[in-house]
């Protein structure tokens, strides 16, 4: 059988861009799947500050009309470090500069220029580099609009996954989009929403519009079916589920992984000192240490939380909790970037107690300091699709308490690699964490729980053999 061509595509991905998972998967999956003989290749767009940091030469120029205007795409390109995977980056002085456009129609037509664009390279692989992809990956709502515009506008019939990463995010906006695109009202019907209709539900239309759907956990995927009636995109899947075959219908949950080669202590450049599992006890005290000293902290059990300080993460439930817990003699350390309202509570926190640090910002390399000097990680999402952290923490040694939701519950075995709490409850988290400490002193159980932990496969190897199969399916 001939190589299987994929081409994936989101609004991020590392190293070139990053601000949460999707950048860390955008990186990850395609290796893994080059890894298991996908011929894959990734497409992202070339922001301004990636342009600063990676000097990439330009392949060639094409041209998109979108609206009344004529502009004008850099193609650039560049093999991910060390693998065979070929990441393009497409340029836009004006939609593409930044990787926020503003306010969220604004954001809409960048991402819609965006997907017009990536449909229009897709015609320049198959022309210049007789490289025609057998499907298209897209993921979240910034690259939903592709299946659309590859039927209705580009007509290429190539099947197209599109992955949910997070339904928060759906790109609900104006109509006006719809001029952008050359594209008659009629031509997307499905995405009025309102009588009249006035806004375009991007990721509902990704959600109608692709060949498959999936999102990043087995249980996320029952949970967003469960939530039909409650879910402003509930009609969409809904719909998708009466109008396909059962099987294609059906929303499929496939777990991230992590890559080894960036989150291992063993291979680690960015913590204090390497360790691996036999002798994660000297290495993890060696981190613990340094840190605690970098941050002014006693030597306590230490929690952490990294993260977006977004209502998602559950920032509310965890400072209800440090209230609860401050006789506890602990340390917890929060390092987190985003919304200034829960920034504010966040320091609001670490100025009442001496043994809460803070850091609000976006620092990978105090990220993996954290990951390797800490004991537990504290993960109170009131939702989580799949969570990465707890996959990372736990290859570091560092135990995770989280809510039992999503990829979290799918990820983490209670009580044997970790410790799952009701979501939402500050309460539960405080018992939890009394629990996780008095496991700390029994110490031979201790070691037993940080081993399997450290031990537990969060690799892609299975989860790129799914992907396969999945695209397999669709090209059938
Ligand atoms: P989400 O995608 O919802 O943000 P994940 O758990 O899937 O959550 O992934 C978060 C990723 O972003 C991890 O790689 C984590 O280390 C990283 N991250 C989040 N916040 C920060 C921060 N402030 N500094 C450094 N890395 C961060
Ligand atoms: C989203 C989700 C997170 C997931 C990540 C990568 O940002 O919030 O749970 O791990 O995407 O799939």
């Amino acid at each position: 059988m001939q190589q299987l061509k994929v081409l994936i595509t989101g609004y991020e991905g590392a190293p070139f861009y990053k601000k949460g998972g999707l950048g860390d998967v955008m990186e990850s999956l395609p290796k893994a799947l080059s890894n298991i003989g996908i011929d894959i290749r990734a497409v992202i767009p070339y922001y301004d500050s990636i342009k600063k940091q990676y000097h990439l030469n330009k392949e060639r120029e094409i041209t998109v009309v979108f609206g009344s205007e004529t502009e004008h795409v850099g193609i650039y390109s560049s093999l991910l470090p060390d693998t065979k995977v070929l990441f393009y980056l497409l340029e836009n002085r004006k939609y593409l500069f930044s990787s926020n456009a503003g306010g969220k129609n604004k954001r809409i037509e960048q991402f819609a220029f965006f997907n017009l664009a990536v449909s229009h390279f897709v015609r320049y692989l198959s022309e210049y580099h007789k490289w025609t992809p057998d499907v298209i990956h897209c993921n979240d709502w910034h690259t939903a609009l592709i299946p659309l515009i590859l039927k209705q506008k580009v007509k290429l019939e190539i099947p197209t996954l599109l992955t949910i990463h997070n339904l928060l995010y759906q790109g609900v906006g104006s109509l006006k989009v719809l001029d952008l695109l050359n594209m008659k009202d009629e031509e997307a019907k499905e995405l009025k929403r309102g009588k009249p209709a006035t806004e375009i539900n991007v990721l509902g239309e990704g959600i109608i519009h692709a060949t498959r759907v999936s999102t990043v956990s087995e249980s996320y995927a029952k949970e967003i079916a469960n939530d039909y009636d409650q879910s402003p995109i509930g009609p969409f899947l809904q719909k998708r589920e009466e109008e396909s075959n059962k099987k294609d219908g059906k929303i499929v949950g496939i777990l991230n992984g992590i890559d080894y080669d960036i989150w291992s202590p063993a291979v680690d450049e960015l913590i204090f000192h390497k360790f691996d599992i036999n002798n994660w006890e000297v290495g993890k005290k060696d981190n613990k240490d340094d840190l605690l000293k970098c941050l002014g902290l006693e030597n306590r059990p230490t929690f952490c939380f990294v993260g977006r300080m977004a209502a998602q993460k559950g920032l509310d439930v965890l400072i209800k909790a440090i209230n609860r817990i401050s006789n506890f003699n602990v340390n917890v350390i929060i390092l987190g970037a985003g919304s200034p309202k829960i920034q504010a509570s966040v320091l609001k926190i670490a100025k009442k107690y001496p043994w809460v640090k803070t850091e609000l910002i976006y620092s990978e390399e105090l990220a993996h300091k954290i990951y390797a000097g800490s004991d537990f990680i504290i993960i109170p999402s009131r939702y989580e699709p799949c969570g990465l952290i707890q996959m990372i923490a736990m290859r570091y040694g560092t135990i995770p308490i989280a809510s039992d939701t999503g990829g979290l519950k799918d990820s983490i075995l209670n009580g044997k690699n970790g410790f799952l709490f009701k979501k939402g409850q500050s309460a539960r988290l405080k018992k939890t964490i009394e629990r996780a400490l008095s496991r700390m002193k029994g110490r031979d159980k201790f070691k037993k729980m940080v081993e399997r932990a450290m031990k537990t496969d969060f690799s892609w190897d299975k989860s790129a053999v799914l992907y396969k199969k999945l695209y397999e399916e669709m090209i059938r």
